[in-house]
């Protein structure tokens, strides 16, 4: 509790990303990992060997990056720092505590940056009827020849949840609106994966599960608001939230999918 708020005090990150929760939204999913680390394992390893096996395919080894790569509990990084000159973390905040984690590796960066490229301009027209939702033109890395593997980690889904729980909050556009941009920044990551050097490896949830203690499936919500991926890949469950961490007569859990050559 006491170290929560230290950690709160210390991150540095914009306005605009405290003000719409992602540090304390992250500082909360490290916190469930913790409860429920046992619960998360298969997907975990999963996503891992998926990430490991796409890396034997990159025949140049000089630039990684992952994308939604603050926590870390789904990376294998010890693997990618051992392989590739430089490994980038890439994520919209990085809790304070999380740096023990990767000053060990030399070779290992921390960006804090906002893949969508929309956030900060959507947080000042967030209390504006008036003004348009912000279009995603993502460019991080688009220009950089040096790049030889990129990993989207359980991020897509992700890219609109803040941004269209601050808008609800804020009650000033339409749920059409906000709709249409949660659709636009999912559309635009897809987009900007295929337009990256190198290997692509994509791991996203894509539905929530709501099953009850007969183990039936009682509710589904898409999470890709409607858009489908542009390949098929290999599917698993993640155990996110086992009874009784989110209700006491409920799971949620997520289905996944991982592609592990996302580009031809
Ligand atoms: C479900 S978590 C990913 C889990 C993480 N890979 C792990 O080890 O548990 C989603 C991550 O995406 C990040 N994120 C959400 N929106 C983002 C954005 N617009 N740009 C960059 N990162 C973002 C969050 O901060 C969070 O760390």
């Amino acid at each position: 509790m006491l170290l929560g708020l230290l950690e709160r005090v210390l991150t540095r990150c914009p306005r605009s990303v405290r003000a719409m929760g992602y540090l304390k939204e992250a500082i909360g999913i490290r916190n469930r990992y913790r409860r429920v680390a046992q619960h998360w394992q298969p997907h975990i390893d999963q996503c891992r060997s998926m990430t490991l096996r796409a890396m034997e395919r990159c025949s140049s080894r000089r630039k990684a990056i992952v994308l939604g790569g603050g926590l870390l509990h789904d990376v294998p990084l010890a693997e990618l720092a051992a392989s590739f000159r430089e490994v980038i973390l890439v994520d919209i905040v990085h809790p304070y505590f999380g740096r023990w984690t990767t000053r060990k590796f030399k070779n290992v960066r921390r960006l804090a940056a906002d893949v969508t490229a929309t956030v900060e301009a959507l947080y000042w027209v967030s209390d504006e009827p008036e003004e348009q939702l912000p279009k995603s033109t993502p460019t991080l890395f688009l220009d950089d020849p040096e790049l030889d593997f990129t990993v989207s980690l359980n991020l897509l889904s992700q890219l609109p949840c803040m941004p269209t729980s601050h808008l609800t909050r804020q009650r000033a556009h339409t749920t059409g609106a906000i709709d249409a941009y949660a659709r636009d920044v999912i559309q635009a990551h897809l987009e900007y994966l295929g337009d990256l050097s190198g290997q692509v490896v994509l791991i996203t949830d894509v539905e929530r599960l709501k099953i009850d203690m007969m183990r039936r499936v009682v509710e589904r919500k898409d999470l890709l608001f409607g858009l489908t991926l542009p390949k098929p890949g290999v599917e698993w469950e993640w155990q996110l939230a086992p009874c009784p961490e989110a209700d006491s007569k409920h799971h949620y859990f997520r289905r996944v999918v991982g592609i592990e050559k996302f580009k031809d």
